[in-house]
């Protein structure tokens, strides 16, 4: 796949517009990419200790090469430990060390933890710089580097310090994936599974087709992957942005999938993306109970997480159990929760998602028990 065959992706959000690009070999152009959005010729990378090591050279000298001067910062914390207050403060006091004003460009090289808290840093210092996205996980490739997500988990929950900042470009190198662990991998495929239900049955259909290629070698599926992911959520974010209605889509399998996560205290053995395709399930099973979507489309799904070699039950989660009612408290503690009523993403069928505030605690229970049951 050539340079020629760079995907740009438009967010048209009126002054805070910007393009995504999706192509191979994107991350020795950075210098060039990045000028037209500098105020002076300069720009910093924030990066984290997993990613530095392979890629931070490479963009240095890029940028180098372009004559903008920069300088570096690699937080030493990993995952979800750099959304913390540690994580911005670093961040802040070390762009107020090296001087970084208004006018300054942020280059934020990472995955979707490290992107957004760097991206939160940006939002925050001197009231807002301008900063580029440059994901390095499936994960964030397709979803946290697009929308201007930005902010860090805090004692009383996740995600919920932070703001809407828009970067100013997203860079997104498909040949980054390529060093995927494959626990990596299936934690994107989550989300990507997701988007196939809510976009449009055509990316649906292709993923059926093409499970048996999907692999971080796969240059033309992981292009398309990112492409056709980013593409629906942009749409989403574009019509809302600061997630007032329709962007609330992307929760699909979100309340049970966090819930999961909540209950299983986070254990690395179940990723994200494993949990929220557990709760899209769940959110299926929902929906055909509550006789809204056909029970072919759930059969489809169930057939589709299989042939990606990812799990679709509870019962096939290979630790302890927790039981029923720790995984309800844990819904009831989701952010999403609006005056005490769980809100859910149901499904009618491929495109059709809506949200429901009304769904009865006793069919929650019945499709919960049935996954945990393995059925
Ligand atoms: N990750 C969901 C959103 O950006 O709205």
């Amino acid at each position: 796949m050539s340079r020629r065959s760079t995907r740009t992706i438009h967010v048209d959000l009126g002054s805070r517009s910007y393009d995504i690009l999706i192509g191979q070999g994107l991350l020795d152009d950075i210098g060039n990419l990045v000028k037209p959005f500098t105020g002076r010729p300069r720009a910093v990378i924030v990066s984290e200790a997993n990613v530095a090591p392979l890629y931070l050279d490479r963009v240095a000298a890029s940028l180098r090469s372009s004559n903008l001067s920069t300088d570096t910062l690699v937080l030493p914390m990993k995952g979800e430990a750099l959304k913390s207050w540690a994580g911005i403060r670093c961040i802040t006091e070390w762009m107020l060390q090296v001087g970084i004003e208004r006018n300054d460009l942020m280059i934020a090289l990472g995955g979707g933890c490290l992107g957004d808290v760097a991206g939160f840093a940006a939002a925050v210092h001197r009231r807002g710089i301008g900063y580029v996205h440059v994901p390095t996980t499936l994960l964030a490739q397709i979803d946290s580097a697009v929308g201007g997500k930005t902010g860090i988990n805090v004692k009383e929950g996740k995600n919920l310090v932070g703001a809407f900042h828009q970067p100013r470009l997203v860079v997104s190198d498909i040949a980054v994936l390529g060093t995927l662990p494959d626990r990596e991998l299936r934690s994107g495929l989550g989300e990507v599974v997701k988007y196939g239900l809510i976009g449009d049955s055509q990316y649906f259909d292709w993923m059926e087709r093409n499970a048996s290629r999907i692999s971080v070698e796969n240059v033309e599926c992981m292009h398309h992957l990112v492409s056709e992911s980013c593409q629906i959520k942009t749409q989403l974010v574009v019509s809302d942005e600061t997630e007032r209605g329709r962007r609330s889509l992307l929760n699909l399998g979100h309340t049970f999938g966090h819930a999961l996560e909540c209950a299983y205290e986070y254990h690395p053995r179940l990723s994200h993306g494993e949990s929220i395709a557990i709760g899209c399930m769940l959110a299926l099973n929902l929906s055909v109970r509550l006789k809204l979507c056909d029970v072919q489309l759930l059969d489809r799904l169930e057939r589709l997480l299989k042939s990606l070699g990812m799990k679709s039950r509870i019962g096939q989660i290979d630790m302890a159990m927790p039981s029923y009612e720790r995984i309800w408290e844990c819904m009831k503690q989701d952010k999403k929760v609006e005056s005490e009523v769980i809100r859910f993403v149901l499904v009618r069928d491929i495109g059709d998602a809506f949200v429901s505030a009304s769904v009865d605690p006793e069919d929650v229970r019945k499709v919960v028990e049935r996954s945990m049951n393995g059925r």
